[in-house]
């Protein structure tokens, strides 16, 4: 068991953002990331939605002998976090809302929370907000179609400035020094919105607080890999596979198959 791989999935390739951090903090584990691109986006999907997808993707990373998940996406932690922990048995990692970092750092009082419809609408962002953003002013925004443009690999194109600016212009104006960033697929923006916001605010990316989080939880169950395990990657999309293999060979520095689901 301690040698079968973890299990990541997200709605398409943004999870990968999460994969790369998991890759860095525990290099001896074996993984395997599926890309549910076929019913991307999940964010204005029902939440009753998302249950049923996230549970055909956890069969099939089961069926595949994953011995832990990671949900390597907001919305679907959002939705189905709950229900998988008590649907299934096996130790499952959500993605956190990185509110808590943002307003304990915050000098202005203003921080700005980029993410889907279906995050925000979800209990663990309003406790977390609660808890740990109460003194702080929190500008939300939902960042419609940029999970579309990351799945089609357009990361710098004029149409992700022009979206990025209306959503983040907002934000500055109100003085965020701070940019939470909600979903796993806005990391691969992180270039175009470090032009917009310079040295304005700071962007927090949740992913290596996750990536720790995981090492972590692999201690507490005692099911890390035997030091002798060779780690093995493999990536399954349910809908077209180059986005998959494009993103992979940007980030990667060594071959990797796409295989479909
Ligand atoms: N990567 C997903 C997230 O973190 C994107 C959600 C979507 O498909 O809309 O929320």
């Amino acid at each position: 068991m301690n040698n079968h791989p973890i299990g990541i999935f997200d709605s398409g390739v943004g999870g990968l953002s999460v994969w790369r951090e998991l890759v860095k903090v525990l290099p001896g584990e074996s993984m395997i990331y599926l890309a549910d691109s076929a019913n991307c986006p999940y964010g204005p999907r029902s939440h009753d939605e998302i249950k049923q997808l996230s549970s055909i993707n956890v069969d099939f990373l089961l069926e595949l002998e994953a011995k832990m998940i990671v949900v390597a996406c907001n919305t679907a932690t959002a939705a189905a976090i709950d229900f998988l922990r008590e649907k299934y048995d096996i130790p499952f990692i959500g993605m956190e809302p990185a509110v808590k970092p943002a307003a304990l750092n915050s000098e202005t009082g203003h921080i700005g929370v980029l993410a889907t419809a279906g995050t925000f609408d979800g209990r663990l962002y309003k406790e977390t907000s609660k808890k740990f953003a109460s003194g702080v002013h929190v500008h939300t925004q939902i960042g419609h179609g940029l999970v579309e443009l990351v799945e089609k690999g357009n990361y710098e194109s004029p149409e992700t400035y022009t979206m990025l600016e209306k959503y983040l212009n907002p934000m500055l104006r109100e003085k965020a020094d701070h940019i939470v960033l909600g979903c796993t697929h806005y990391p691969f923006l992180i270039p175009a919105i470090k032009k917009i916001i310079g040295k304005k605010a700071v962007i927090i990316d949740p992913s290596p607080a996750v990536a720790r989080r995981t090492a972590d939880q692999l201690k507490t169950f005692e099911l890390n890999a035997v030091k002798t395990h060779k780690a093995k990657y493999t990536f399954y999309s349910t809908g077209d596979l180059i986005p998959l293999q494009n993103l992979l060979n940007d980030i990667c520095d060594f071959n990797v198959e796409v295989r479909a689901r």
